[in-house]
């Protein structure tokens, strides 16, 4: 699988890895909250390292669908119940400056990007209602959304919101021009080197560590999706959840607004126009991480629903992604628990980080080296109180990563090596008193450990990207074992 965006990104020039040398900030992970917060600093005249695991856009800012909006689902109705009217209103200011920011680079830097409508509609009269508090809760924070039946859906809705002036964007050339002005800036871009730990040494307040050797810093900036590292016990409070996109070739009309359904299964739609193909973008299909049994029926699920509804041809692209459900409905933003003062995050965009990463950005580079020009500080917006409910949430979430330890490993337990797996297909089974996954990926057999590195959780087989996946904090390895993402900071071992 692979995104539209990635398969038509622009080339990204990169630096070879130094290990020993002192920066002023590292930061790990150089999706669009990394490269931002990475310009951002360099740009006032700090000396930063950009450390990526992968490669640039690997994980979900390359996977996106890349709608830029304030019209985000019903994120204000839940964040107004789980935090108050206040602190919505804060949400919306952050979500606007990020917006503004992005929108002026792209301007500025010649990215491909299309103004349009967004809207966020119901099929059912129970969906009606939650647009209707979404209605409420947006026209408190101060967002000028409108209540309609008008759509260009080819099908019946019950209602929808309707917010003009919104941005779609093609993400990968917004992060390829990060890119090019951070190192002209005088920033170093490092990609397939990972951050596996932190120490604290005599002359400088972070010692980052990675396989290649350790650097420097006065700041580390955690910009890694969900945080690795652990500290601040993030991974306790944010629900992992994947969903899947496509791009269909466009055979005809097809609605130019940006679209976003409250009723399940979720359904999303944008258009983007790469190469001189004009693409029909559909997205939904969401789950917990390595919790559904057979995610390539969601795939074709998702294709058929396009192709039933739209006149479009079968996908010539499709992807996957996951984001990070906060329990407390706002994203964690800021220094983090256990850090010393020292080591930031940015997480908990819930599937809206497009505004958030870089008000996420503008935020914790304003908390590490504020701009002259820098006007009212953000960084309140995105505070956070865990009241009595999202505790309770947190520990219901953590009930069930607790059931699906103990039912991962009675499963395996009881799982047995019989030949093996057909193509495409993966299995755990038991081997001694250990999980093993085994599976057929293009004609060849692996055998690795099911027991993910992070916290132990017994691993699932992802048939609709050919992945080991954890069900418990969502990290998700390739077939041969090797990392693909997640708090987990190694691959699986070779049993
Ligand atoms: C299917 C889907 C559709 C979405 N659509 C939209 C949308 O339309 N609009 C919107 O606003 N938002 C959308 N989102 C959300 C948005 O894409 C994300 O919130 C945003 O891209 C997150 O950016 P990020 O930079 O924080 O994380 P990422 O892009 O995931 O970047 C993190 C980077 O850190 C690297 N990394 C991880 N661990 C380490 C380590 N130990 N050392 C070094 N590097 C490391 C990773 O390789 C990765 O490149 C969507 C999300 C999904 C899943
Ligand atoms: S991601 Fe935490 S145990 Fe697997």
């Amino acid at each position: 699988m692979e995104s539209l965006w990635l398969a038509s990104a622009p080339s990204i020039a990169t630096d070879p890895f130094s290990p020993g040398i002192s920066y002023d900030t590292v930061v790990a992970g150089a999706g669009l909250t990394g490269l931002t917060t990475a310009l951002l600093l360099a740009r006032r005249g700090q000396k930063v390292l950009v450390v990526e695991a992968r490669h640039v856009g690997a994980v979900t800012s390359g996977n996106t669908t890349a709608k830029v909006s304030l019209l985000q689902g019903t994120r204000l109705s839940s964040i107004s119940s789980h935090q108050g009217p206040d602190a919505t209103r804060g949400y919306v200011r952050a979500n606007r400056a990020g917006q503004d920011w992005l929108l002026d680079f792209c301007r500025q830097h010649g990215i491909d990007h299309d103004i349009r409508t967004a809207y966020t509609y119901a099929v059912s009269d129970q969906g009606r209602q939650i647009l209707e508090s979404e209605l409420a809760a947006s026209l408190a924070a101060g967002l000028e959304v409108r209540l309609t039946r008008d759509t260009e859906l080819p099908f019946a809705v019950t209602g929808a919101l309707e917010l003009a002036g919104q941005v779609q964007i093609h993400p990968l050339q917004a992060l390829a021009a990060l890119a090019a002005e951070f190192r002209s800036a005088g920033g170093t871009l490092v990609e397939g080197v990972r951050v596996t730990g932190t120490r604290k040494s005599p002359e400088h307040p972070v010692q980052v560590l990675t396989a290649s050797g350790s650097v420097f810093a006065r700041q580390l900036v955690l910009a890694t999706g969900i945080p690795v590292l652990d500290r601040g016990g993030y991974f306790a409070r944010l629900l992992p959840l994947r969903s899947y996109a496509m791009a269909h070739p466009v055979q005809g009309g097809v609605p130019q607004g940006m679209y976003l359904s409250i009723d399940s299964p979720s359904r999303s739609l944008r258009t983007a126009r790469v190469g001189g193909t004009e693409y029909l973008i559909s997205g939904g299909n969401g789950h917990a991480v390595g919790r559904h049994p057979h995610p390539q029926a969601l795939v074709d699920d998702l294709a058929a629903w396009a192709v039933d509804h739209f006149p479009v041809a079968p996908p010539a692209y499709s992807w996957s992604a996951q984001d990070y459900e906060p329990a407390a409905g706002l994203p964690y933003v800021g220094r983090i628990p256990l850090g010393e003062g020292n080591i930031f995050a940015a997480t908990g965009f819930n599937k809206w980080g497009m505004a958030n990463a870089v008000a996420a950005a503008l935020v914790v580079s304003g908390e590490i080296a504020p701009a002259e020009d820098a006007g009212a500080p953000l960084e309140r917006y995105y505070e956070s109180r865990l009241s009595p409910r999202d505790a309770l949430t947190v520990v219901r979430d953590n009930a069930e990563v607790g059931l699906e330890m103990i039912a991962g490993w009675a499963s395996a337990m009881t799982g047995t090596e019989d030949g093996a797996p057909p193509e495409g297909q993966g299995m755990v089974v038991r081997r001694s008193v250990k999980p093993v996954g085994i599976c057929t990926v293009g004609g060849k057999t692996s055998r690795v450990s099911a027991v993910c590195p992070h916290l132990g959780g017994v691993l699932s087989w992802n048939d609709a990207e050919a992945s080991w996946d954890c069900p418990l904090h969502g990290s998700r390895f390739a077939a041969d074992g090797e990392l693909l993402e997640g708090p987990a900071v190694r691959g699986l071992e070779k049993p």
